[in-house]
């Protein structure tokens, strides 16, 4: 990580702490975690436990809150769904897009990322897009091309303005809940090649965006990850289930 940049610890609870669990783990998390200037705090926890997280933070504005989900329309008849606009009203800042697991369990495509981060963009919330290939994508020499492919379709054609305010998340797919991690140079050659894009995307804007490593990140290797190039922080998902974990994680030195 570079020096001026100031870490994000992202936690992705998935389907997992409805508002009971979130409502405990919120109150051990705050009690043992002190504000920080020097890095940025935001966690997305379930949608219908959403309400009981604001509230739970309602005393703390360094933790921020973000849903793990949109749906591409604006509104109308799409029974289950949750619009950019009702996130926002609920009190979210940041929207997961392009999760793998959208990608790979729901069949979501690229387009619909990018309808996505145009959504998000125009009601105010930050898209955190995700990027990142599967195992048979990496074995055959493709990592860079995949998350160039995912990037360019979700980002292209978006003003600089808009650009700018956006997060990226570098997430191999094989290393999504599986406990095996990206080594450090591994992810620093992805991002990289994701920044490279984000240059060429966005010119100056693009060198700022900040990119997130997420895949098997636990309290023993945040810190490594956080030192390697390129690493603006993570994205966390089993490990930031446990209030202990996510607590090491977020107090993690580069
Ligand atoms: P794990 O940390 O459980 O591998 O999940 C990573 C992830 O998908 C975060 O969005």
């Amino acid at each position: 990580m570079a020096a001026h940049r100031r870490p994000i610890l992202a936690a992705n609870w998935k389907m997992n702490h409805g508002p009971t669990a979130a409502s405990a783990f919120l109150a051990s998390f705050l009690a043992r975690y002190a504000r920080r200037e020097d890095r940025t705090v935001i966690l997305f926890p379930s949608a219908l436990a959403f309400a009981a997280a604001r509230s739970a933070v309602a005393e703390r504005p360094d933790v921020l809150l973000g849903v793990q989900n949109i749906y591409s329309a604006e509104k109308g008849a799409f029974t289950g769904e949750n619009s950019a606009a009702i996130a926002l009203d609920a009190g979210a800042g940041y929207v997961l897009v392009g999760h793998s697991e959208r990608r790979h369990v729901f069949g979501e495509t690229d387009a619909q990322s990018a309808e996505k981060v145009k959504l998000a963009a125009a009601h105010g919330l930050v898209p955190v897009l995700c990027v990142g290939e599967k195992i048979e994508e990496r074995e055959a020499g493709q990592t860079d091309a995949v998350c160039v492919r995912q990037l360019r379709a979700a980002f292209a054609g978006l003003p600089v303005e808009t650009l700018r305010d956006a997060i990226v998340a570098y997430e191999p797919v094989w290393a999504i809940g599986t406990g095996r991690t990206a080594t450090p140079q591994d992810a620093s050659a992805a991002h990289q090649a994701i920044r490279a894009e984000l240059r060429a995307l966005a010119g100056d804007a693009g060198a700022a965006i900040p990119i997130l490593y997420g895949g098997s990140v636990n309290a023993g290797n945040a810190a490594t990850l956080l030192s390697a190039p390129g690493v603006d922080g993570l994205l966390v998902g089993g490990a930031s289930l446990e209030a202990d974990s996510w607590l090491a994680i977020c107090t993690a030195e580069a």
